[in-house]
């Protein structure tokens, strides 16, 4: 039997601190970014190891395009450009992103030295095009005051929600992320009354219970965020959102992080939140919240990460489960391996 390609460091208990990256890669700096992306793991090993308590880690993401810049195999089923969300009052954009970086730890001071060292070694190759600095808020609260992350599934369901699976074998283990960065107009929300925001969450504010169905808005966020499949079993996602801000000129944001192993999870709520369920019943968080990024990002394995090509021995092995042969590793085959620029 084979083994199952190690997952990169998704499921993790909420995070006190977090720093986010959004960057973009050069055209020719392929080959750098690849030798980057399988040297991750061991600067965070460098980084990491004198606190381990702490627990520094850190997620990549590899956005569609350049995967076609990077890699011979097709893109993983789910993956493609964030497509834009359209409403009639509010709407998700889109905006550029190759390589996302997602930064946890206990203490800040952990996730910024290994901002450091990644932005460092892609000096000249890629450029940062956001960057956001997330701090634990009080009581998990987020900028509009509530607890954040409650519903969060934990344990076996947060791997399930989170790991792609036989539907696509090349990939299994791998998964993928949405963020977006939003602002808010405090002071309007400030002006609404508890009752009026608890409302426009769906949650009690001091107590974080859930406001029951029979008298939950239809605009609620949590209302139009509980989905469910065809056979009416709940479909989750894993969000490690944190508020930022900045006093001086009045920024106060959520960077919401959503994780799953299907897209379609992930833009189902978008288009409710956005377009409204039904159309026009809008998440009236948006009403106060701003989305001034959106980026969706495939999260390969840890082993793809370091070895690319591995994804060829995996079909292959699959392919020749009942021959001992190796591998044959031929140039047009070899799927998973990184494209080499032919300038150098
Ligand atoms: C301004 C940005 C956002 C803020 C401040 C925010 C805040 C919250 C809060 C306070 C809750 C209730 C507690 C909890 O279960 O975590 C919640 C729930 C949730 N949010 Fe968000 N959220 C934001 C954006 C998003 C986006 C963009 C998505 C998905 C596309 C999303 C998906 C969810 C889901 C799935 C739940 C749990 C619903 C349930 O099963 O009860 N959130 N969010």
């Amino acid at each position: 039997m084979t083994e199952q390609p190690r997952p990169q460091d998704v499921v993790r208990d909420p995070a006190p601190a977090a720093i986010f990256l959004v960057l973009t890669v050069r055209p020719g700096a392929e080959d750098v970014v690849g030798d980057l992306l399988a040297d991750v793991a061991s600067l965070k090993r460098g980084v990491g190891f004198k606190r381990t308590e702490d627990e520094l880690s850190c997620v990549v993401g590899i956005g569609a395009q350049l995967w076609d810049r990077m890699y011979d195999a097709p893109r993983p089923a789910g993956l493609h450009p964030f497509r834009p969300v359209v409403g009639a009052t509010h709407t998700a954009v889109a905006t550029p992103g190759d390589l996302l970086f997602h930064l946890r730890a206990r203490q800040l001071d952990l996730c910024f030295e290994l901002a450091k060292q990644l932005v460092g070694r892609l000096s000249g190759s890629a450029d940062v095009v956001d960057e956001v600095h997330g701090f634990r808020f009080l009581d998990e609260r987020d900028m509009l005051g509530f607890v954040d992350g409650t519903e969060n599934p934990t344990g076996a369901d947060a791997f399930a929600a989170v790991q792609v699976g036989d539907e696509d074998p090349a990939h299994t283990g791998a998964s993928y992320v949405m963020v977006q960065k939003y602002l808010h107009d405090l002071d309007s929300w400030e002006a609404l009354s508890v009752e009026e925001q608890e409302r426009a969450i769906g949650r009690h504010k001091l107590s974080d219970i859930e406001i029951a169905d029979d008298d939950k808005a239809s605009n609620s966020h949590v209302a139009l965020n509980t989905i469910t499949d065809a056979d009416g079993n709940d479909l989750d996602i894993l969000r490690d959102n944190l508020p930022f801000g900045e006093v001086g000129t009045q920024t106060f944001g959520t960077y919401y992080i959503g994780y799953a192993a299907d897209p379609a999870v992930l833009e189902e709520m978008l288009t409710n939140m956005f377009i409204g369920k039904p159309p026009g019943n809008h998440d009236r968080i948006l009403d106060f919240s701003t989305a001034v990024t959106g980026n969706l990002f495939f999260v390969p394995t840890q082993d793809f990460l370091e070895d690319p090509s591995m994804i060829n021995e995996t079909s292959t092995i699959n392919d020749q489960a009942t021959t001992s042969e190796p591998t044959v590793r031929d140039g047009s085959l070899n799927i998973g391996s990184l494209k080499r620029s032919t300038t150098a």
